[in-house]
């Protein structure tokens, strides 16, 4: 007899995000005022025209029953449009699986690419949901570590320093969560043919691709990179571009072998993504990029607000993210300090002691493969953005 968890599952680690989400949120209910940075997720409603098409879709029988496992036809091709549209990048169709959420794209890719020992290069800071994923796959996250001083940004040395002949896989993420990093576009390009030179896949999580600031340009890697051919795979989904968190849709765009084998699992898994929120994807990707745009300019805001904030305070480094909606400081010299007759020794502990102290929710380094560091998201209102930090920097004042 085994024990009652099989070991493959025990080994996930609970999300950091959602533990301090779910803290934060115990406080609030105990009647506390907590301001909270923990998740990632814009704080504006959906846009009308996107719930319009979902109460129409609610009300017609066709989309009452099973749909194919793969998606709506019409969203497999607004997909595939769009994705010409955004990226310049060329798709057809059936190309594409719908999934539930980016998350679920990210899961079905790695399960589907991925043999026992099967490394995979991903950069740190990384998303927390990646190495659990690419584990469960029964692959070996190989983490690629960066920090504050090159913007978080991974050099092909670096990755060349790290590839062994058990690689097969470099997930590319920009922007980037937690770190904000968008990789200019000549090193996306010099990533890009350094992979296909070494016979890599390479997986693109471009969920924040329209949240980038400064009048940047985000830049697809399989657009730009041909001679990929057929081992690059593109994970999207509308959350976080439309405020659409909740309604569960992201996709893979794959080559055919690997959309056929993802296909199956999610046949198995889940089947048809909730075809409601299908047809609000449609009208998302068939509408324009004004919603997106006017969330981007309050990102943009806040953003500036929360790096000048952040930067303010002593023993805190803060290079400005370029893209999505986090900022990552570098806090070490927090570290070892009093604060309110309270030490921290690492990251773990000094997010408690905020939390407890200060009513700020903020997620510890530690959950994105860099101790030492915070992620706070600034999705959300300008003055609880600025009335948190500020209880931060008074926090550390009073020392
Ligand atoms: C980098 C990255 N990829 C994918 C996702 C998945 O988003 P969803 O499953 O909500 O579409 C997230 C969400 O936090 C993310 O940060």
């Amino acid at each position: 007899m085994g024990t009652r968890i099989s070991d493959r599952i025990a080994a996930i680690a609970e999300s950091a995000t959602l533990a301090v989400d779910a803290k934060a949120k115990a406080f609030k209910a105990a009647g506390r005022p907590v301001i909270g940075f923990g998740v990632g997720e814009p704080d504006f409603p959906t846009p009308d025209y996107i719930v319009d098409a979902a109460v129409a879709a609610a009300k017609d029988p066709r989309y009452h029953r099973y749909s194919p496992v793969a998606g709506l036809p019409e969203l497999r091709a607004a997909i595939a449009e769009k994705t010409l549209r955004d990226s310049g990048y060329a798709v057809s169709p059936s190309q594409v699986l719908v999934t539930n959420g980016g998350k679920q794209a990210v899961y079905n890719t790695f399960a589907a690419l991925l043999d026992p020992g099967d490394e995979v290069l991903l950069v740190a800071p990384y998303w927390t949901t990646y190495p659990e994923v690419i584990q469960l796959a029964g692959g070996v996250p190989v983490p690629v570590l960066t920090d504050e001083t090159s913007g978080y940004l991974v050099t092909v040395e670096q990755l060349e320093a790290a590839r062994t002949e058990h690689t097969k896989v470099l997930l590319f993420v920009s922007p980037s969560n937690p770190s904000g990093a968008v990789y200019p576009p000549e090193q996306v390009a010099a990533v890009g043919r350094w992979a296909a030179e070494r016979g890599l896949w390479v997986v693109t999580d471009e969920i924040y691709e329209h949240l980038v600031y400064d009048g940047r340009q985000n830049v697809s890697i399989a657009a730009v990179t041909p001679e990929l051919g057929d081992r690059v795979v593109v994970v999207n989904g509308v959350a976080k571009t439309y405020a659409m968190t909740g309604w569960r849709v992201g996709w893979l765009i794959g080559p055919a072998d690997l959309v056929r084998a993802a296909t199956n699992l999610q046949s198995h898994a889940t089947s048809n993504v909730a075809n409601v929120s299908q047809a609000a994807a449609v009208a998302a990707l068939t509408g324009d990029l004004s919603a997106v745009a006017t969330m981007r300019a309050a990102f943009d805001r806040r953003r500036r607000t929360m790096v000048r904030m952040l930067s303010e305070i002593d023993g805190v480094r803060c290079p400005e993210p370029g893209g999505a909606f986090y900022a990552y400081p570098q806090v070490k010299g927090l570290l070892g300090r009093p604060l309110r007759g309270r030490t921290a020794t690492d990251t773990v502990e000094l997010a408690e002691l905020i939390l407890e102290e200060a009513e700020v929710a903020v997620v510890p380094g530690e959950a994105f493969g860099t101790p030492g560091y915070l992620r706070l998201s600034y999705a959300l209102g300008d003055d609880d953005l600025a009335e948190g930090v500020g209880r931060i920097q008074r926090l550390v004042a009073e020392g």
